[in-house]
């Protein structure tokens, strides 16, 4: 009875513990310049919200198949990796983990070769493994975050005529080439290196986690039954479902929670959960990611004024903002600048218009149409403090493990747009 009473007690803490908030941090911000460069110190007010930092990133030498960081000067010489899991000594409650890949680890035009190859042999998985061990306990980082660059699905083509037949469009095809003539053998070694890693790390209690990268299919790669077990939680990939590089020609919400009219239905945060819970992963494992940014496409003259997407006939990536200077993205502070810009003015300064969701479904955009000479035209999928507080919502509601924000340097963390510094990490951390 009395032990009855203790399992109960304790699983009833358990499913009171709160979620947990996963902070990306992307050193590369540190390379930025005026106001889109993120210091230590503008870092520090983020990190009592965070129950992780995830330093990203670092890669993979092709020669060794070791663990390697990316920014060598940055990470070694001028001890930013030392910098930053020092600053456990005024967070104490902060574990801080090294992600390797990410999308980062691009010198060359297959970026996932490196990554197949760590897993294909014993000899390079101990290297690897070897090599993440004497990083992670040289620089005292507490556990590692396997952002692996397995190869990503294809854009998938619409069949039809874009114009009336949108509607009426059935058929999604992808290319006839397989992502990965191997992909039933990677799966397989993939499992193995989490296991092996597990074993690596167990002595020295570091953690293990997994993030998936946006596209890549966990069917193809991750055997989720066997995996789930030795990793402390995923971080899905839930965000940039549609995105300029990937569909220049077609904008639209590019992390919407539920499924959309006409759209792939594998495209939304909803799925993608849908496919761990499916494969027997712990609702309390799975994290759901959530960027702190918006994608943009440019209008052109044929897009319409509507606003109402998808939007056909767009011109690629959106201009750059005032402090990303980076096409086809933009942070929230130039969002919210955008927003906010005085109606009096014209052209590329004009203000753009924002569309919300007041159903919590499929997120807030933003536009400015394009004169006839297909000049000033702006489309902007993003997210904004209110709709990642739907989200965050959305993992309480489902008893979901938490939400990994990425990343810091892209939320407001100098309080430009409202005041408040980190207004989206913030907003999900309090319905957490
Ligand atoms: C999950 O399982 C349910 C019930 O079998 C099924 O209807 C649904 O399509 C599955 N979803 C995914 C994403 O696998």
């Amino acid at each position: 009875m009395l032990k009855v009473t203790f399992l109960l007690i304790t699983l009833l803490i358990a499913s009171l513990e709160a979620a947990k908030m996963v902070c990306y941090y992307d050193s590369a911000s540190q390379f930025r310049e005026g106001p889109a460069k993120l210091t230590l110190q503008d870092l520090e007010p983020a990190l009592q919200f965070c129950n992780y930092l995830v330093y990203g990133y670092a890669g993979i030498d092709r020669e060794t198949y070791q663990l390697k960081p990316l920014n060598k000067n940055l990470d070694i010489t001028q001890n930013h990796y030392r910098d930053i899991t020092n600053l456990r000594r005024n967070h104490p409650q902060l574990l801080i983990l090294l992600s390797v890949g990410g999308d980062r680890d691009l010198f060359e035009e297959s970026p996932s070769s490196s990554y197949l190859s760590v897993l294909e042999n014993q000899a390079h998985r101990n290297s690897f493994i070897n090599s993440a061990l004497a990083h992670l306990k040289t620089y005292d980082f507490d556990g590692l975050d396997l952002a692996w660059q397995f190869p990503k699905n294809p854009p998938k083509i619409v069949e039809g005529r874009f114009s009336s037949g949108w509607r009426k469009v059935k058929g999604w095809f992808s290319s006839s080439k397989p992502v990965d003539e191997y992909a039933a053998e990677h799966k397989e070694q993939f499992t193995t290196l989490v296991r092996e890693l597990k074993d690596a790390f167990k002595s020295d209690g570091l953690i293990l986690t997994l993030t998936m990268l946006p596209h890549v299919d966990p069917n193809l790669f991750i055997d989720v039954p066997s995996v789930i077990g030795n990793v402390d939680f995923v971080n899905l990939g839930s965000y940039d479902f549609q995105t300029p590089d990937r569909d220049p020609k077609v904008a639209d919400h590019s992390a919407p929670i539920y499924e959309m009219f006409e759209r792939d239905p594998t495209h939304n945060i909803d799925y993608q959960v849908q496919h761990w819970l499916n494969n027997s992963a712990p609702s309390n494992k799975i994290h759901i990611g959530v960027p702190a940014y918006g994608l943009s496409w440019t209008m052109s003259s044929k897009s319409g004024i509507t606003g109402y997407p998808p939007i056909e006939k767009t011109l690629g990536r959106g201009a750059g903002g005032r402090q990303l200077r980076k096409p086809g993205l933009m942070s929230w502070p130039e969002i919210c600048e955008k927003l906010q810009a005085d109606k009096e003015l014209t052209g590329e300064a004009a203000p753009l218009r924002k569309v919300g969701d007041p159903r919590q479904r499929y997120g807030s955009y933003a536009y400015r149409s394009a004169d006839d000479n297909d000049q000033n035209g702006i489309w902007v999928s993003y997210e904004e403090p209110s709709t990642a507080a739907v989200k965050a919502s959305y993992v309480f509601a489902k008893s979901l493990g938490g939400v990994a924000l990425f990343d810091l340097s892209l939320d407001d963390f100098r309080g430009q747009c409202a005041g408040e510094k980190y207004p989206i990490l913030r907003s999900i951390k309090f319905k957490l």
